[in-house]
């Protein structure tokens, strides 16, 4: 027998209150009662994400809403910054490329956030700019970007600031509203508890502007059909039904939760899990002052292959965690500690990555980092 343990950053486990919600029986989408719960799912996303503005479901995975704010904003031609620390931030420039938008690319270095800074003097010296695009946690690496700045800098500006926050959202600190943020990206597999497959933004009246003059493609993704379709309870073509159903209950026991304490939780478990890698003698690949609470990411000792130490632990103890992207591939691991993942879900990651460090050759010290993961968890946190 082997038992199942999900600690990717994505997809993350269902509590089996909202995976019991989709053996329900079909709810065809052309009714009241669908219409109630879409009702509901639209104003527990407006609590999630923090914002009043105008909020939109999709059926796609979060990339599909990520390619929906370009088809929405822009035009050919039109010219747009991507500030970059990984995989998901180039994504942005992908998706530009792919609709003919000129983009300038501010690369930082993978492990570091991007620089506030260095947006505000592009946008100086570029007026022409029509769209600043960034990542809230960047899960590739492991960080988490300064968006209150951002959105302080890009407020003052013409253009509109498009988040990405697929992995970040209802895990780690982000208000739409407060921080100025435009267009706000998430999806259902992450801190929403829910099965891949849903994808949701939000979108600012200055953002709205635009969408009604963008001359870029649309039809799926047209956001005017959606806004549309929502002031008449429903999505213009047949959504999920199904994950829309468990969506509803997510959302029930986040709001039951409260977001702040979930914040403050998942907050918790990533301190106690840099503490628990380090003690293993593992070196954190984000920089620390920039590190994400929604996973830690650490470098694959000398001499070991990364791919390895995800496989065995796969493979024998059943405990999937993620491994490097691209030019990070067999160079460091990835463990999530966001949405249904809790602490004793973490003690049995720690421990299977002891015995399997150990045996690829790794000095380690059985129960270290269990022990050093117990002792932070005994302490009395009385936000958590
Ligand atoms: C920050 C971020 N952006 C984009 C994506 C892509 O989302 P999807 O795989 O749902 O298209 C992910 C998924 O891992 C992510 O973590």
């Amino acid at each position: 027998m082997k038992k199942y343990f999900l600690l990717t950053p994505g997809p993350t486990p269902i509590p089996p209150q909202v995976a019991q919600k989709e053996s329900l029986p079909i709810l065809h989408h052309r009714t009241d009662e669908f219409g109630q719960v879409f009702v509901e799912v639209i104003n527990g996303l407006k609590y999630v994400f923090q914002t009043k503005n105008e909020t939109l479901l999709m059926t796609s995975s979060g990339t599909g809403a990520m390619e929906s704010t370009v088809a929405n904003l822009l035009s050919p031609g039109d010219e747009v910054i991507v500030a970059s620390s990984g995989v998901f931030g180039d994504r942005w420039a992908k998706i530009c490329d792919a609709y003919g938008i000129k983009v300038i690319k501010l690369d930082s270095e993978w492990g570091r956030s991007v620089e506030p800074q260095n947006i505000e003097e592009t946008l100086r010296s570029n007026p022409k700019i029509k769209a600043v695009f960034t990542t809230h946690t960047e899960t590739s690496t492991g960080v988490v970007n300064d968006l209150k700045t951002i959105g302080e800098i890009v407020d003052k500006t013409e253009a509109v600031l498009v988040i990405d926050a697929i992995s970040g959202l209802g895990a780690q600190t982000l208000y739409t509203d407060d921080w100025k943020l435009d267009v706000v990206v998430s999806g259902s597999q992450k801190g929403f508890m829910c099965a891949p497959g849903l994808a949701f933004v939000c979108i600012s009246p200055k953002a709205w502007k635009y969408v009604e003059t963008a001359k870029c493609p649309r039809f799926y993704w047209d956001y005017r059909r959606m806004k549309k379709s929502v002031s008449e309870k429903q999505t213009p073509f047949t959504p999920a039904v199904t994950l829309v159903v468990s969506l509803a209950e997510s959302l029930r026991m986040i709001k039951e939760e409260g977001l702040e304490k979930i914040f403050a939780r998942t907050h918790k478990l990533a301190t106690v899990t840099r503490a628990a890698l380090k003690s293993l003698n593992l070196k954190l690949f984000a920089d620390e002052k920039c590190a994400c609470d929604v996973l830690t990411s650490a470098m694959v000792p000398d001499g070991i292959e990364g791919g390895k130490i995800v496989k065995t632990l796969r493979q024998e103890f059943g405990i999937s965690i993620a491994g490097g992207q691209e030019k990070l591939k067999g160079k460091i691991i990835r463990l999530a500690h966001m949405g249904y993942i809790d602490q004793f879900d973490l003690i049995v990651g720690f421990a299977g990555l002891e015995i399997v460090l150990g045996r690829l050759g790794h000095k380690v010290e059985p129960g270290r980092a269990v022990g050093v993961a117990e002792k932070i968890l005994g302490e009395h946190d009385k936000n958590v």
